[in-house]
């Protein structure tokens, strides 16, 4: 067989701690299938780097996750699903690896947010990457050109989540201070999205702090739901998932740091590996 039609686990990437908000979802989702989650911990935040760089990053991560023979590879993170996304399909995987495949979260998002919106205002929170790639308006306008929406990059988000800081009165500043300033800009927003992984750590700060009417949407769910019906209609991938209730955690740095946060941001008790590029 040749090593592009392997079998193996489904590739799980995020900057950092993040996409473990979506990976937990994937693993209800879909239980017993195998997992291996890589968070670039030592390189995060993604949010503020160039184009050029967070391809680079994501290209790196891809490759390492086909090295492990996942078959499927979920870019869990905003910022690299929308610099990075659309280069790795279309010039990188038919050279790399055609038969593969590697999928965002951008897209599955944006499908079910028309729905959820009685104003048809909505508004996108995310890293500056994210935002400035325009990758939201411009899949919101293909389907929903009704739609009007705001954005808000927060490029402070990220780094109170990945130190810790997430429950006191210091990131409830930052949190009030981006949530005052996308509704000041567009006071008929009724749906606000958290377009990235690590917002849904906040999300206590965000509910208090959020105008009452307004619908707090987290991702986790939206994407581990679009990816249950991904391999429910591409057997030819499902059928290489491997299933055994297996997962794996993997990061670039420490891994003493990686489960002592794992700890006390999820509650749970892994043993992660240190893996460089
Ligand atoms: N978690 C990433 C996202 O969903 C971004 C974090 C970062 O800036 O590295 O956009």
């Amino acid at each position: 067989m040749s090593k592009d039609l392997c079998k193996g686990p489904i590739g799980v990437f995020d900057s950092g701690y993040g996409g473990m908000t979506i990976l937990r979802e994937f693993v209800r989702t879909l239980p017993g299938y195998d997992f291996i989650y890589l968070g670039d911990n030592a390189r995060t935040p993604y949010g503020n780097r160039s184009f050029e760089t967070i391809y680079a990053y994501t290209l790196d991560a891809v490759k390492l996750l086909f090295g492990m023979d996942c078959p499927l590879v979920i870019l869990a993170c905003n910022t690299a699903s929308s610099r990075a996304l659309r280069t790795i399909q279309q010039r990188d995987l038919p050279v790399l690896a055609p038969s593969r495949r590697v999928l965002g979260v951008i897209r599955p998002t944006v499908e079910v947010l028309d729905a959820l919106s009685k104003t048809k205002h909505l508004g996108v929170m995310g890293t500056l990457g994210t935002v400035s790639s325009n990758s939201y308006p411009l899949e919101i306008n293909k389907l929903f050109p009704h739609i009007i929406l705001t954005q808000e990059p927060c490029p402070i988000w990220v780094p109170l989540v990945e130190n810790g800081e997430i429950d006191n009165p210091g990131s409830d500043y930052f949190v009030k201070q981006h949530l005052d300033r996308i509704m000041e800009r567009d006071p008929q927003i009724d749906v606000l999205l958290l377009a990235c992984t690590h917002y849904p750590l906040l999300l206590n700060s965000i509910n208090r702090h959020a105008p009452p009417g307004v619908t707090i949407v987290p991702q986790d769910r939206i994407v581990a739901e679009s990816l249950s019906d991904y391999l429910s209609r591409h057997r030819e991938i499902d059928e290489r998932c491997t299933r055994n209730g297996a997962i794996v955690y993997y990061t670039t740095d420490s891994t003493e740091m990686f489960d002592a946060s794992c700890r006390s941001l999820f509650g749970i008790d892994i043993e992660s590996k240190r893996i460089a590029f």
